[in-house]
């Protein structure tokens, strides 16, 4: 997965922005929602947070409070560093935590919960719960033209094609998988708990 995300980071922003290879597809509702998904994290309270997968920091950038943010991914960060100039940036494994216990009030994660498989979110629940005591998901809606989980061919703009596992929630399913939580955002498009 780190080759496709390297490969992927520059031309990652046109999933939320609707250009390039995203610039065709019908999203219906997506901008707006967009807008309000940002509104949504920046009301959130303010909290010392790790946003772990940050990928380009496009939503690390709304979150509220001392940010910082950690992917594998030297070509995301290289972004998110450019974008949030305020957050401090590390690369580092969301399944190998570089921080102590407690290090942190918040762990948010974005559109990455969804790629794991059931072993990966037991290890990514029990790094991000180590290191704070508050979880905020984002992720993937469930919508009427998808299945739960699917393996989704990605194409980029070179041409490459790469299998990913992706998942889709619906917000009461997430907050219970997640042990219980509020629903701080549920639409057509994102999903956010706060467990
Ligand atoms: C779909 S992107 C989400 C980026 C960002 N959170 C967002 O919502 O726009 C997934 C991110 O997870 C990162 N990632 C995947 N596996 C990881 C791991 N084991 N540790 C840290 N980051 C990882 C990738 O590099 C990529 O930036």
């Amino acid at each position: 997965m780190r080759e496709y995300y390297d490969a992927r980071a520059p031309e990652y922003d046109d999933w939320y922005l609707g250009r390039g290879l995203f610039s065709k597809r019908e999203r219906l509702g997506w901008k707006r929602e967009l807008k309000a998904l940002e509104r949504a994290l920046a009301s959130l309270p303010w909290a010392h947070t790790l946003d772990v997968a940050c990928g380009t920091g496009f939503l690390t950038q709304h979150l509220p409070g001392e940010i910082v943010g950690l992917d594998q991914s030297e070509q995301m960060l290289g972004i998110a560093r450019e974008r949030v100039p305020t957050a401090g940036f590390i690369a580092g494994d969301a399944f190998a935590l570089p921080f102590a216990d407690g290090a942190f009030e918040r762990v948010f994660t974005a559109h990455f919960y969804g790629h794991l498989d059931q072993s990966e979110r037991a290890l990514f629940l029990a790094e991000a719960t180590r290191v704070a005591p508050e979880l905020v998901v984002c992720d993937a809606a469930l919508r009427p033209d998808r299945e739960r989980e699917e393996i989704q061919e990605r194409v980029l703009e070179d041409g490459s094609s790469w299998q990913v596992y992706k998942r889709f929630f619906g917000a009461e399913e997430l907050a219970a998988e997640l042990g219980g939580g509020e629903v701080v955002f549920s639409g057509d498009w994102f999903v956010v708990v706060r467990a």
